[in-house]
């Protein structure tokens, strides 16, 4: 792997920063906002000469505004892999603009050489994570793009590569924005709301899958709701991610530890639980980060509704069941060490670091598409609002 290949980009990153800090001052008579506003903030873009991906690095924040600018596919690999961009849609995103950006650095003029070489970059940025099925979905629609234009010179490819992987992004934005007017439609004046890991902006081209109902309720001019965030162990991606960015926002959100989850709802203080998903099954049983099928369970015990916030482009229907959703395994320093001032386990101790886990499907009260909302039997539902 080469070394990243661009550091950070100082006059981006400021160009950034004065846009949100801006953008914040207006949130404040608006929405009693405190912090960044970060929708404002691009979770992944090609630079606007072609050259390169600007990547908010979030394994910074919420500390550090950071945007990487990276053009070599093992740095895009990195990227994905060490969750510098992560969240489903946007790996997708990533993924799109990545083979783009690689495919475009081609060496030839010869259609038959260019599909062999566009594969097998496709094929090592699809080995970067296993569950989120976005980041297959991506890479297929863009050989599906290529194949379609065959007949045209590989430079007319090249260009048209990089116009569907803006089409993809541009999608997601109004997708998740689609998803928020409908989860909008199930809130009440008053509720409080959970949610674990970061579905949220960050996660998407912007608003996010499960806080997008959140942030369409802002628009609507409706402030009166909760959010408690669920730290999400190991990689607080609650704490650092959701916290930050619905904080942000002006919403009111308190951060708690996962295992206080069942007291928060047992208080009564939870009214719905919104999370997002990297992977749905034909049956409705749904991937996304671990500790969400925990949350289902003390959902179902309290009777607090629990809706899976699903763009189309991840329901998998080439698998039947959650059991066939690969789930990815990672490092053990994530568990032992990271984030720690010092290592807080013994050395040696066997460690088991599981970055998601299935809830069955029997445990969600709907899953909320762009499409509409689907309630079980989840196939039956998928296939009458034509997501599949
Ligand atoms: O490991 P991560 O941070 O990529 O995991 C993210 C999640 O599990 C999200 O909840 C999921 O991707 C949905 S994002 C809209």
């Amino acid at each position: 792997m080469s070394k990243r290949s661009c550091e950070t980009a100082e006059s981006i990153e400021d160009a950034i920063l004065r846009m949100a800090c801006a953008e914040r001052r207006v949130l404040n008579d608006k929405y009693r906002g405190q912090d960044m506003d970060a929708l404002k903030l691009d979770t992944v873009r090609l630079s606007g000469d072609r050259s390169c991906l600007e990547i908010l690095d979030q394994t910074l924040l919420p500390g550090t505004v950071r945007v990487l600018r990276i053009d070599k596919i093992e740095d895009i690999f990195e990227a994905i892999r060490y969750l510098r961009v992560r969240g489903a849609p946007a790996i997708g995103v990533c993924a799109a603009y990545g083979i783009a950006l690689t495919a475009s650095r081609i060496e030839t003029q010869e259609y038959e050489c260019f599909l062999a070489a566009f594969r097998k970059q496709k094929e090592y940025l699809a080995s970067s994570r296993p569950t989120a099925v976005n980041l297959f979905w991506a890479l297929d629609r863009m050989e599906r793009t290529l194949l379609a234009h065959a007949e045209q010179p590989v430079e007319k490819i090249k260009d048209i590569l990089f116009r569907e992987a803006q089409a993809i992004r541009d999608e997601d934005v109004a997708i998740s924005r689609s998803i928020g007017e409908i989860g909008f439609g199930l809130l009440r004046p008053g509720d409080g709301i959970l949610t674990h890991c970061n579905a949220g902006t960050l996660a998407t081209a912007k608003y996010g899958t499960a806080t997008a109902p959140m942030y369409v309720a802002l628009e609507h001019g409706m402030t009166d709701f909760r959010v408690y965030c669920d730290e999400t162990r190991p990689l607080l991606q609650g704490a650092r991610l959701t916290a930050f960015e619905l904080h942000g926002a002006g919403i009111d959100t308190t951060l708690i530890c996962d295992n206080m989850a069942s007291t928060v709802m047992k208080s009564g203080l939870v009214n719905l639980v919104f999370v997002g998903c990297d992977r749905v099954a034909a049956n409705g049983d749904t991937a996304n980060k671990i500790g969400t099928s925990g949350v289902a369970v003390l959902a179902q015990h309290y009777g607090i509704p629990f809706y899976v916030c699903a763009p189309s482009s991840t329901i998998d229907m080439s698998l039947s069941t959650g059991e066939q959703i690969p789930i990815e395994e990672r490092e053990a320093s994530e568990v032992t060490e990271m984030w720690y001032k010092e290592r807080m386990a013994p050395e040696g101790v066997k460690v088991y670091n599981p970055a998601f886990d299935v809830t069955d499907h029997s445990l969600i009260t709907g899953i909320i598409t762009e499409k509409g909302l689907c309630r079980a039997p989840y196939e039956k539902a998928f296939r009458e609002l034509g997501i599949v």
